[in-house]
Formats: structure tokens, C-alpha cells, sequence
């Protein structure tokens, strides 16, 4: 997957240092083409030389040579990378990333990258679960950087804990894994965030779903390649992926509408949304006044999933989700069954750190066999990677 690519490595002054001499190794040898910016402390840590050599580019330090003046452009670094890692990172530079601070060249680079950043932190176990460093790491998360978490083990402080960088396998792993193409050349239809049925103009029924979930598969689909239409009830969310279009829709009955038209030119359909069950029989014009007693009577909605199970040919796969707070797995089988689905994601409220809002979630998934593959709880950004995994096991 790295063959031909380019790849910024910035290290920033730890110990773990030593351990990018093999990550550039690893990266030279899978063919990418690989360039070093290092911080003035990380030079105490790793010689430039020992990096130029393995690079077999000229390692990046300052903002400029002072014998000659020519200049080192941050952003011609930041536009020629297809990925920037930063490993290690240390907790001083977490923090200047987090906080935009741009005193060094590895440090302008990270601002003015248009790539995707990885970030791999490296530092003393106290150090990474203080307050200051997890609010750090969470922003750099928001602002769409991977971090390549910390693993837990031997630190050079004599400690043992969490701290150690990343493995340079388990880097060039997730690396792989961002630039897989396995889903180029195929659509993907996605749904997600909940909709809203409305009663009169100011009011509707809802649901809590955020929308994390169904963006987040999507996200990951087009990182690796698909060309997804994510058909979006209202969210606060938006998609940052180029291959990602998006559909906005409100009701039940317009997501409905747009699925069954987008479905037959889709290879792959995953039903994320929070679909409202019930809508209101009559939409009032004008906003129902104060009364002693209201009545609203409800009718079903149209059962998206069934209806594109029902029109599924060979060559499609349909996936759905089933949250649910009681009978969890017999009710998952129902939904998979009656729905005519290749397998469903379930999730069940009654698990810790699962459900609407959260970033996190816990899933099994079932197949139309029958079988039941449990996963841990995870962010929701790394079960999505857990299903479309499982997508593209079906697919191969
Ligand atoms: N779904 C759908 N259209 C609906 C209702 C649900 O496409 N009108 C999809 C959801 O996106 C999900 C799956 O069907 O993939 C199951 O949704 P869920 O709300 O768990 O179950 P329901 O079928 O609505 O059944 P119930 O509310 O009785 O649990």
C-alpha cells in the first residue's frame, strides 16, 4: 500500500527516538518515499545523519540553512507528505499541537499539513494519563488526527505503564491500513443520525442518535477507497472525507425516498440511521395551541432496510443495525431475518459505553449463518474499522 507514497516522519525529542530509525527502515523498504523533519532535542536522541542515511533524503531541522539561507518551506513539506506521523510525540509537543503553538519546523509542518497526521505519543506513564496530556490528545483527535495509541510496558524512567510508543510495525500497520484501496471502485450506501417527524412547525419527534456511528463508517469506507453517499438525517456532524457525498434528509419518509432511489446503482448498503418508527397522522399547519389535553395519533413508518431487502440482488450487501435493551440477540436475529440483511451490527443499551451520544460503542455482529462475533468496547471510530473489516472479509 506505501509503494510511491510519500511520507513525512517528525520526531520530536524522546527516548523512543531510536526505535524511527526502524520505522523509516520499514517505510523505505514497503517503497514509500520518506522524508524527516526532527525537533533541535530530538538531535540528542538520533542523529540527522543516521535518519538521512536510512531516509536517503536530507533530514529537516531548522527553517533554514544558516550557510547558504536556503529555505526549508513548512509548507511545501506540509503539501508534498500523503501522511505526516509524528513519533514519538512527546507530551511537549502534544501540548504545542493541541494549543497551535509553532516554534520549531516540525511544528509549522503539522499546522500547515494538508495530509493526514498520525500521531504516535512516547512518555513517562504519569505524564500521559495526566489531565492535561488526555485533553490534549482528545483535541488532537478532534481535529481529525489518528492517534497511534501508547502501549503499556517497560519505560526508559525504570517504570512499568502505559508510555511506550507504538511499535514501529504496529505504525506502518495503520499506515497500510489508511491507504488500503480495497473498496475503490465501489459504492457504498450509508445512512445515519436519526430523523425527525414533525408534529407542527416548531415541534417533531426524535430520537438521541448523534450520527457518530453511520459518519464514522462512512469516513472509514472512504478512507479505504469507496465512493460513499451517506444519506444523513439531521446531525451536528460533518464529513471530511472528498469521496464522501452527502444526502440530507429529515423525515423517515425522505430518507425512504432517497435510499430506493440510490440503492440499485450501490454494491453495499449499511443502515446506521435511527430511523423514527412512528410519524404523525396529520402534520398541523399552525403551531397546535395550548390545550388541556393533546392527542397525536401516529402511523408507522416506511421500514427502509426491509423494502431495500426486498429489492437486493445477488451481488449486493445489505447491513443493519439493531439497538436494543432487552432479548438483544434473539431480537438482532429477527431484524436479520425479516429484513432480508447480510448481517447486523448489534448493540445493546444495557452495555456500558454503548448507545446514542456516546463516542464509544460495543458490538456483536451476526451473519445470515448464524454466527456471532463479539467485540470489546471501542470508540466508535475503531468499531467502524472493526466493520468494514468484517465488509471486506465478505467481499473477498
Ligand atoms: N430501519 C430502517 N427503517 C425503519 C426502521 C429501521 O431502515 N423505518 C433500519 C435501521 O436503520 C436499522 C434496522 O432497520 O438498520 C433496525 O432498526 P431498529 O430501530 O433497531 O429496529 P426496528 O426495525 O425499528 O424495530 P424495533 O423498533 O421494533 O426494535
Amino acid at each position: 500500500m506505501l509503494a510511491g507514497k510519500h511520507i513525512l516522519v517528525g520526531i520530536t525529542g524522546g527516548i523512543a527516538a531510536y526505535k524511527v530509525a526502524t520505522l523509516v527502515r520499514l517505510l523505505v523498504k514497503e517503497g514509500a518515499d520518506v522524508k524527516v523533519v526532527m525537533t533541535e532535542t530530538a538531535k540528542q536522541f538520533i542523529t540527522p545523519l543516521t535518519m538521512a542515511t536510512l531516509s536517503k533524503n536530507p533530514v529537516l531541522v531548522d527553517f533554514f540553512n544558516p550557510e547558504n539561507g536556503e529555505w526549508n518551506s513548512h509548507v511545501s513539506l506540509g503539501l508534498w507528505a500523503d501522511a505526516y506521523i509524528i513519533a514519538p510525540a512527546t507530551a511537549n509537543s502534544v501540548g504545542k499541537m493541541a494549543a497551535g503553538i509553532a516554534d520549531n519546523l516540525l511544528l509549522t509542518t503539522y499546522l500547515s499539513a494538508k495530509c493526514p497526521v498520525f500521531v504516535a505519543p512516547a512518555m513517562d506513564l504519569d505524564m500521559y494519563r495526566h489531565p492535561a496530556t488526555e485533553i490534549n490528545i482528545e483535541t488532537l483527535k478532534s481535529h481529525g488526527d489518528t492517534i497511534i495509541d501508547a502501549e503499556t510496558g517497560e519505560l526508559a524512567s525504570g517504570l512499568d505503564g502505559k508510555g511506550r510508543m507504538a511499535e514501529p510495525e504496529t505504525i506502518v500497520a495503520c499506515l497500510n491500513s489508511y491507504f488500503d484501496a480495497s473498496f475503490s471502485g465501489l459504492r457504498v450506501l450509508v445512512t445515519a443520525g436519526p430523523t425527525y417527524e414533525k408534529i407542527d412547525p416548531v415541534r417533531y419527534i426524535s430520537n438521541y442518535s448523534s450520527g457518530k456511528m453511520g459518519y464514522a463508517i462512512a469516513e472509514t469506507l472512504a478512507q479505504q477507497g469507496a465512493d460513499v453517499i451517506l444519506v444523513s438525517g439531521p446531525t451536528h456532524l460533518s464529513p471530511l472525507h472528498p469521496n464522501i457525498r452527502r444526502v440530507n434528509v429529515v423525515s423517515a419518509n425522505e430518507m425512504y425516498e432517497e435510499c430506493l432511489r440510490l440503492f440499485p446503482s450501490c454494491n453495499i448498503a449499511v443502515m446506521c440511521a435511527a430511523v423514527a418508527d412512528f410519524t404523525p397522522e396529520n402534520q398541523e399547519e399552525n403551531k397546535i395551541k395550548q390545550k388541556t389535553d393533546l392527542t397525536i395519533s401516529l402511523t408507522k413508518t416506511k421500514d427502509i432496510a426491509a423494502q431495500l431487502g426486498r429489492m437486493k440482488n445477488d451481488g449486493q450487501i445489505l447491513a443493519g443495525f439493531a439497538l436494543e435493551t432487552e432479548n438483544e440477540v434473539d431480537n438482532a436475529r429477527e431484524k436479520l431475518s425479516s429484513k432480508n440483511l447480510d448481517f447486523i451490527v448489534l448493540n445493546s443499551l444495557n452495555d456500558i459505553g454503548s448507545g446514542f451520544g456516546v463516542d464509544t460503542n460495543k458490538i456483536m455482529i451476526i451473519d445470515s449463518n448464524g454466527t456471532e462475533i463479539r467485540f470489546d468496547t471501542k470508540s466508535k471510530k475503531d468499531v467502524a474499522k472493526d466493520i468494514v473489516s468484517y465488509i471486506r472479509q465478505i467481499l473477498s
